[in-house]
């Protein structure tokens, strides 16, 4: 799919791109030398082990001095990268480090190349900033201590941590909607009413991006993540765009289906997820099985991996350890009335992965028949232009369906990328994209003019599957909004397309 227009890149300095790659990126990484200087600090730290078993002890001594001198060099992989980042360098070539996507990410730096494109200031950004965190993953995949390593844990879950007020608010909204249960059934203009709650929860959980608000108060994230009828309604104005009756439209003709969820941040972020799925699942007869999309590797600082999701469970099932409810100095312990919300809510959840009513696509996931691992074609991928994939068919090789999520492909060449993929979105009833970076892949982070609809800036993807986006605007890329609104919104606040302040829901619906 050739579109119109050109991608977004930092050639053009007032753009988002220009910033995030002079400033941004730059605080980004160095956030990652100061964890890892934090890591080898505390290895040194560590007391020996204790005990008689004086080789144990040597062998263990011997790997930590070993995974400090790993660490090191990570970090000064990292140092060089923000060096040679600032001052325009070639991309280098990622290495062949065993995990996916190596010649697809080589293969177009070499189109880049041929463009002269292929340095950090010119680079179209949606290409750049994918390879930017795959190029990341491959400095920790390819030591021996570091493998499993997430430099971004830290932060997430201190920001979860913080997140306890909206958290117990949440959880009390739950238990009242409980006691409305039989009315509810019997009336389904109610149910939209929560609905749209539910939904505006899921929209706005999407504010608390680490990658965005790299340094945020306490006060900042309760303020972005209050909830409520009140809250709500100040809101409204912010969404430039609101599909939310027909989303609900199409949900009604729906019986027992299955939603999938694309899945953007941990903590706060996918809580609400989990909450918009729950109330999908118990309240409505529409939706029986969820399926959770995350990424396998480190992405976008706050994106959820497989090991996110699982903790974030079992951080609600354990909540006082975490979660405190007040964001003055002397934090508030939750009181028993809170606790027993959130509990029941937490086992509910908890119940739901349990049974496969939620599962995550993640291989030996409870996923569709117990993971989604499929043995395939190599997903061998070149690349004509940087918008458009040509596939090429190799040797059969094992791949995980979620691998698809970290490869820097607009969302329109699912299809010719990972077919199987594509398939199993097809089957859905209903795939939520959650937040800026699922947009910016959905319209291929192109220059589109605003008024394009969604629908054409979705590309050959449109029709496929019903599709639901929830965004907070976080890079210049808009489409699907009236003239009118775009010049009311400019004398609003200019800053629309970035600040994060401003909402997009968008729907489309399946063809035929
Ligand atoms: O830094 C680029 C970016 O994609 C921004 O557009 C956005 O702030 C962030 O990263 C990702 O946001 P989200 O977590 O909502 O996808
Ligand atoms: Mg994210």
């Amino acid at each position: 799919f050739q579109p119109p227009f050109p991608p977004y890149d930092p050639t053009d300095k007032s753009g988002f791109s220009y910033e995030t790659v002079a400033k941004r990126w730059p605080v980004i990484l160095t956030s990652i030398v100061d964890q890892l200087h934090r890591e080898n600090h505390d290895l040194h730290l560590r007391p020996p082990i204790d005990g008689s078993d004086s080789a144990h002890s040597e062998e263990e001594s011997l790997r930590v001095e070993a995974k400090i001198t790993e660490g090191k060099a990570i970090i000064e992989k990292v140092g060089k990268l923000k060096y040679e980042m600032a001052r325009d360098h070639v991309m280098e070539p990622i290495p062949m480090d065993g995990e996916a996507h190596v010649d697809f990410y080589n293969s177009e730096l070499e189109n880049l190349a041929k463009a002269s494109k292929d340095t950090w200031f010119k680079a179209p950004w949606l290409y750049a900033e994918c390879y930017l965190y795959r190029l990341l993953r491959s400095y920790f995949v390819q030591t021996t201590h570091w493998k499993d390593y997430d430099p971004f844990h830290a932060q997430k879950l201190d920001v979860f941590a913080k997140s306890g007020a909206s958290i117990y608010g949440i959880a009390k909204i739950m238990h009242e909607l409980e006691s409305e249960k039989g009315a509810l059934e019997s009336d389904p203009s109610t149910l939209k009413v929560f609905f749209q709650e539910m939904i505006q929860m899921c929209l706005w959980g999407n504010a608390t991006d680490l990658s965005l608000l790299t340094h945020m108060s306490l006060v900042d994230i309760e303020k972005l993540q209050s909830v409520g009828k009140e809250m709500q309604a100040a809101r409204k104005e912010f969404i430039m765009r609101d599909d939310q009756d027909k989303v609900w439209e199409h949900l009604t003709t729906v019986k027992n289906g299955r939603v999938d969820f694309v899945l953007d941040n941990a903590g706060f972020e996918l809580f609400t997820d989990l909450v918009l799925a729950d109330f999908l699942v118990t309240y409505t007869p529409y939706v029986s099985k969820v399926v959770f999309h995350p990424k396998l590797i480190p992405w976008f600082v706050s994106d959820v991996t497989p090991p996110d999701f699982n903790e974030t469970i079992a951080c609600l099932l354990r909540p006082t350890s975490l979660f405190t409810t007040s964001s003055s100095s002397s934090s508030l312990l939750p009181s028993p009335e809170q606790q027993q919300h959130l509990r029941k809510l937490a086992e509910r959840l908890r119940q739901y992965v349990s049974e496969g009513v939620f599962a995550m696509s993640v291989p030996g996931g409870t996923g569709l028949g117990g993971g989604l691992t499929t043995t395939a074609p190599t997903t061998a991928i070149t690349t004509t232009t940087t918008t458009t994939m040509v596939k090429t068919t190799t040797a059969a090789t094992t791949h995980s369906l979620a691998e698809f999520w970290t490869a820097p492909v607009p969302y329109w060449d699912i299809e010719t990328y990972d077919r199987e993929l594509w398939e199993l979105l097809r089957g859905s009833d209903l795939v939520v994209f959650k937040g800026d970076l699922n947009y910016r892949k959905l319209t291929g982070d192109i220059k589109w003019p605003s008024w394009t609809s969604f629908e054409e800036a979705l590309g050959p993807l449109a029709g496929s599957f019903p599709l639901l986006s929830l965004r907070t605007n976080k890079a210049d890329v808009a489409v699907g909004l009236d003239k009118e609104v775009l010049v009311q919104i400019e004398e609003k606040d200019a800053n629309w397309r970035v600040n994060g302040k401003f909402a997009l829901i968008s729907f489309l619906g399946k063809e035929g």
